[in-house]
């Protein structure tokens, strides 16, 4: 039906009319306009049907109803002017410009009613202040954390980028991933999923052959030494390191005769064997061997142990580069309490994708953490993200982490630990922080290691599903994440709850 539209607009009335002209004139106005008024039907209200519940608007275009709205219009002061940089300082949220169209389409953003697209790859170098391509997601459970991370990898895809899931600790990443066309290595007892942590990655192209050797010897023995310290729960020794670099070489001489790719049972057994290393460790060899014992002991975790055949057989899974996702299940492990096994297979299979992604012609990727908080309490883990943190712009990746509240990075260790600096250092490396609702009491932490002003803070306390503070490099948005119906399928963890 076409809008009807009726307007009365005063007639010209020529200067010199007399006033009873003038009058008349007037009074024939407000007989139009009465009658143009009466002539229009009233519209009926649109009754906002159709729109998603959760994404209806809390309140009325115009506003806050009600005295709440400060639009008594009895507060009577002069005009004030100043620039938008300095009234941002008071109030984040004024109209933005936005980040620009380009890049994955995120959802709305609330404030400026305009759609809401972010990529850092696009925004690397365009915006200032974005140092790096790293994303923090913080949030309680529930509020949509990882259905954010699921679209983005999922219109990541779309876009060209892959994306690789080393930390899924509640396997939920199987679906999206299966969907794309991606593989899931699932490793835990009694399954048949191996991953072989000391597996070489590929040599980059035009990569020389001795300085890559160098680089493979450096990730193994880092990896070997993370594995020793997270389960001896201690810093190792001199002593201890130069046993690993002992045994390792020799593991790796033997492996290169035999045309084999050496496995972590090989290394523990030259640890457990005191006369081979003294023998083959010159004159400190004697020492060497009692220092070795304790490591010993400590990979036989991964031998022996509850971990026995996952991490020790060569790996029965190719790293594919041409896959669009790859994902490590590990909701078959640390169910028990005790997060060792889960630290352990999560160093062991991030090791094997790390060393996969050392390739910098690899394209652009995106590696995410999901439930990062889980692993954030071990320095090993902490390191590895770290030192993948670093890398990130090197090797064309940006890292994501999913953590629940900003205190787990406080948690990490006492201040001043080096655990601690850690995670503090990987809050400093994300250009990009998305704050999910945060619970009342964890307000006032949040906004002390974000940075955030009074008005931000009280955003993030009354977020609801979906719905984010997304600063990225300094700028502030408030966004409501939408997802497509099959995505909410797709993402859907509160199926079972339902049911
Ligand atoms: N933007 C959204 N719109 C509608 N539903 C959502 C949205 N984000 C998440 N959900 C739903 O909320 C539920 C919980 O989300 P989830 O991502 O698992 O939460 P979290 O990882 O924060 O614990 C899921 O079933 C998901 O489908
Ligand atoms: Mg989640």
């Amino acid at each position: 039906m076409p809008r009807i539209r009726a307007t009365a607009s005063r007639l010209f009335v020529p200067h010199q009319a007399d006033r009873a002209q003038v009058r008349a004139s007037r009074e024939q106005f407000a007989a139009a306009r009465s009658k143009a008024r009466g002539a229009v039907p009233s519209r009926p209200r649109p009754s906002g049907k159709g729109a998603d519940p959760e994404l209806r608007a809390v309140y009325p275009a115009a506003g806050r109803p009600g005295p709440a709205s400060a639009r008594g219009g009895r507060l009577k002061l002069p005009a004030h002017r100043m620039t938008t940089a300095t009234a941002a300082g008071a109030y984040p949220f004024l109209a933005e410009g936005g980040l620009g169209a380009e890049g994955l389409y995120i959802g709305r953003d609330v404030h400026a009613e305009a759609a809401f697209c972010y990529d850092p790859f696009v925004l690397y170098g365009r915006l200032e202040g974005f140092t790096n391509p790293n994303i923090l997601l913080a949030g309680v459970i529930g509020m949509g954390k990882s259905a954010l991370a699921k679209s983005l990898a999922l219109r990541a895809v779309a876009h060209g980028y892959r994306v690789y899931v080393p930390c899924d600790p509640k396997g939920e990443w199987t679906a999206v991933s299966s969907t794309l066309g991606g593989r899931t290595i699932a490793v835990g007892p009694g399954l048949p999923g191996r991953l072989n942590p000391l597996d070489a990655p590929a040599r980059p192209h035009g990569a020389d052959e001795g300085d890559w050797a160098g680089e493979v010897r450096k990730r193994r023995l880092l990896l070997l030494a993370s594995l020793a310290r997270t389960v001896l729960k201690r810093d190792l020794r001199p002593m201890e390191h130069t046993a690993l670099d002992v045994a390792l070489d020799q593991v790796v001489a033997h492996t290169a005769r035999t045309g084999r790719t050496p496995v972590l049972g090989d290394i523990a057994a030259v640890l457990a064997d005191p006369d081979y290393l003294a023998r083959v460790a010159g004159p400190t060899g004697g020492h060497l061997a009692g220092a070795a014992q304790d490591l010993a002991h400590a990979l036989r975790r991964l031998i022996a142990g509850d971990l026995a055949g996952m991490f020790d057989a060569p790996s029965t899974v190719v790293f594919d580069p041409a896959a669009p996702m790859l994902t490590i299940d590990l909701s078959r492990l640390g169910g028990s309490g005790d997060d060792t096994a889960l630290v352990l297979a999560m160093t062991c299979a991030s090791a094997w994708m790390e060393s996969a992604l050392a390739d910098p012609a690899g394209g652009r990727r995106w590696v995410i953490y999901d439930e990062a908080w889980r692993v954030m309490r071990h320095v090993a883990l902490l390191e590895r993200m770290q030192s993948q943190w670093k890398l990130s712009r090197g090797l064309g990746i940006a890292n994501m982490m999913v953590v629940h509240r900003l205190s787990d990075l406080l948690t990490a260790g006492d201040a001043g630990s080096r655990s601690r600096a850690l995670a503090e250092g990987l809050l400093t490396d994300c250009s990009t922080r998305i704050v999910y609702r945060q619970e009342p009491d964890q307000l006032t932490a949040a906004a002390s290691l974000l940075g955030l002003t009074g008005v931000e803070t009280q955003a993030v306390g009354a977020l609801v599903k979906g719905r984010g503070l997304w600063k990225v490099a300094g700028r502030s948005f408030i966004t409501q994440h939408l997802l497509h119906p099959t995505e909410r399928d797709l993402f859907d963890t509160d199926a079972r709850m339902q049911a």
